[in-house]
């Protein structure tokens, strides 16, 4: 590990959304950086795959946990799992979303939302950072997006739960930098993973690989409640947030997840 990270992060890094995607590439970038790895995930097959790749290609420990983590009791399993290691950095990556006008749905489609990227990270949060605070060390990543900005339509629940997770993040971050752990929002626009290109006819400008939205994110952590990977979605930032009114800024959203199926 790298001296500096292991110092603040290590030993162990854990994974919520490993499976897959930017989660995938969050365990390779922590290994990159000599983390020891705990990945959580529901698909067994897939989780384990990625942990063998991890283990042959760099000298680490990965330990995978199968979990829901819409499942209330997914915390105790982790503890379960993880007991007697030193947890020094939780990445919460995991996220369900669907596209469609909310109505358009049933109702517990949107709770599934609530369930998994709004209870899961405060569960998760609550599971790892108490042993940090004590340790006066460590840190927590929250992977936002850029639809948390803004009223974002076809995508109701899941930008108001990426909205969530801002100022989630930006509130811990105020609260447990005193304490020596860091606390980061990354809110990327969009990136290559599977979950992203099954659902676009076109990718949007601007479209990042997972490894460059994980090497800016982890490479912010400590300097800031929020991070905002590429240069394009940065812009876009400062444009809707601050050029347009906030119809406006929906407006451009409504346009943009036309192209979403
Ligand atoms: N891709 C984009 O363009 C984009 C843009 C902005 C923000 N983001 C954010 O970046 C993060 C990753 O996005 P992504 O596209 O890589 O992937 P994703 O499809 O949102 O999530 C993939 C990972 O999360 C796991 N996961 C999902 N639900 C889970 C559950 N209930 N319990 C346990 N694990 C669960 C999946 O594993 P299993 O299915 O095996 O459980 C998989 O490993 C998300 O927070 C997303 O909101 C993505």
């Amino acid at each position: 590990m790298s001296a500096e990270f292991s110092k603040r992060y290590g030993p162990w890094c854990v994974v919520a959304g490993a499976s897959e995607g930017l989660g995938a590439a969050f365990a390779d970038g922590l290994a990159r950086r000599g983390a020891n790895l705990v990945l959580l995930a529901r698909r067994t097959e897939l989780l384990e795959g990625v942990a063998s790749r991890i283990r042959a290609a760099h000298n680490v420990e990965v330990r995978c946990v199968a979990v829901d983590l819409a499942d209330a009791d997914f915390a105790e399993r982790l503890a379960a799992a993880t007991a007697g290691l030193e947890l020094g950095l939780g990445v919460y990556n995991a996220a369900y979303s669907y596209i469609a006008p909310l109505l358009d749905r049933p109702l517990d489609d949107a709770l599934r939302v609530v369930d998994v990227n709004v209870r899961g990270p405060l569960r998760f949060v609550h599971a790892l950072a108490p042993a940090m605070v004590a340790r006066e060390r460590g840190g927590v990543v929250l992977m936002s997006s850029m639809a948390g900005f803004q009223g974002s339509p076809r995508l109701a629940a899941y930008a108001a739960s990426k909205a969530f997770n801002i100022v989630l993040g930006e509130s811990l971050w105020a609260e447990l930098r005193p304490k020596g752990v860091d606390v980061i929002v990354s809110c990327a626009g969009a990136i290559r993973t599977p979950n992203y290109l099954a659902t676009t006819r076109k990718e949007a400008p601007g479209t990042l690989d997972a490894d460059a939205v994980v090497a800016v994110t982890l490479d912010a952590l400590g300097s800031g409640p929020v991070v905002v990977p590429g240069g394009v979605n940065k812009f876009a930032r400062f444009f809707l947030g601050r050029l347009l009114s906030r119809e406006g800024a929906v407006g451009v959203m409504a346009k943009s997840t036309k192209g979403l199926q």
